[in-house]
């Protein structure tokens, strides 16, 4: 029942890349807003770091490996109950230092990106939508990115990646209609200071930055707001859409 206060009381949520960054700005949000949070991450230490702080579950594995998968999704149901609320953020920006442009790319550049971005996080909707369907309730949030609307220079696994994310948000709200009141949505983030930054050279921070009218970088807690309210009962008639927040570089 929504109380137009985004509560998660009684709630279970799994964010995936939950060790550091935005995500881990996630999970103390929809902690303190009530739920019990399965802090999924590869990093182990970072994982039960987060999880100890906000009285979660640590869910240590690597989203595009089945198995871990079965295991993970198995800890937190039999630690915590059913999963309401799965926020896909985990992801990569690229191989380190290989942000290339397409015509010096390998085919290993993709994989490595589309692997975790894309099928990992289908492979984490397939963990839980059967309990959701089966229960009739459930909120899925998907982090993609600025770059899978306008298509970053020198990113393209990475751009190509987000904008895969954001139609398979689409394709799965309308496979969900019918089903319940079950609502899944992605957001698009610019700039945000986190560790992922390390990942690309620097011109290629201040050529993302240069683009955005506020003119500074995001912050985890910002991004965290709002996926909280994408996460709780209260976004009951929005589903299917990409929320904006890029410090208005995208006003569409
Ligand atoms: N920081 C930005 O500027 C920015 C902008 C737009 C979108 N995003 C998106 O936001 C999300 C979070 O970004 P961030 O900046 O916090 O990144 P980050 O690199 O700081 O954190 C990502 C986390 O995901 C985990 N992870 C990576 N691969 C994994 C796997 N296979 N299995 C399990 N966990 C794995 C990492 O261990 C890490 O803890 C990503 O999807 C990113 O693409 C970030």
């Amino acid at each position: 029942m929504a109380d137009g206060m985004f509560r998660l009381d009684g709630k279970v949520a799994v964010v995936t890349g939950g060790g550091q960054g935005i995500g881990e700005a996630i999970c103390r949000r929809l902690a303190a807003g009530g739920a019990k949070v399965g802090v999924f991450d590869l990093n182990a230490a970072n994982a039960e770091r987060v999880a100890t702080a906000i009285g979660g579950v640590p869910l240590v594995g690597d989203l595009t490996k089945e198995a871990d998968l079965d295991r993970v999704f198995g800890e937190i149901v039999k630690s915590a109950g059913p999963v309401d609320v799965l926020v896909n953020n985990a992801g990569v920006a690229s191989k380190p230092g290989r942000d290339v442009p397409i015509w010096e790319s390998e085919r290993a550049d993709w994989e490595f990106v589309m692997n975790i971005n894309v099928t990992g996080l289908v492979l984490c909707c397939k963990a839980v939508l059967p309990g959701m369907i089966a229960r009739q309730y459930g909120r899925i949030v998907n982090i993609a990115s600025i770059a899978g609307k306008e298509g970053n220079p020198k990113m393209a696994p990475y751009s190509a990646s987000k904008a895969a994310v954001i139609c398979l948000t689409k394709s799965l709200s309308k496979e969900l209609i019918g089903k319940g009141d079950i609502c899944v949505n992605s957001v698009a983030p610019a700039v945000i200071q986190t560790p992922i930054l390390d990942q690309l050279n620097e011109e290629q921070v201040k050529m993302m930055l240069s683009k955005i009218p506020l003119g500074r970088t995001g912050k985890p807690d910002e991004v965290a707001a709002l996926v909280h309210f994408l996460s709780s009962a209260d976004c009951s008639f929005t589903t299917g859409f990409c929320f904006d927040i890029s410090g208005g570089r995208a006003t569409y």
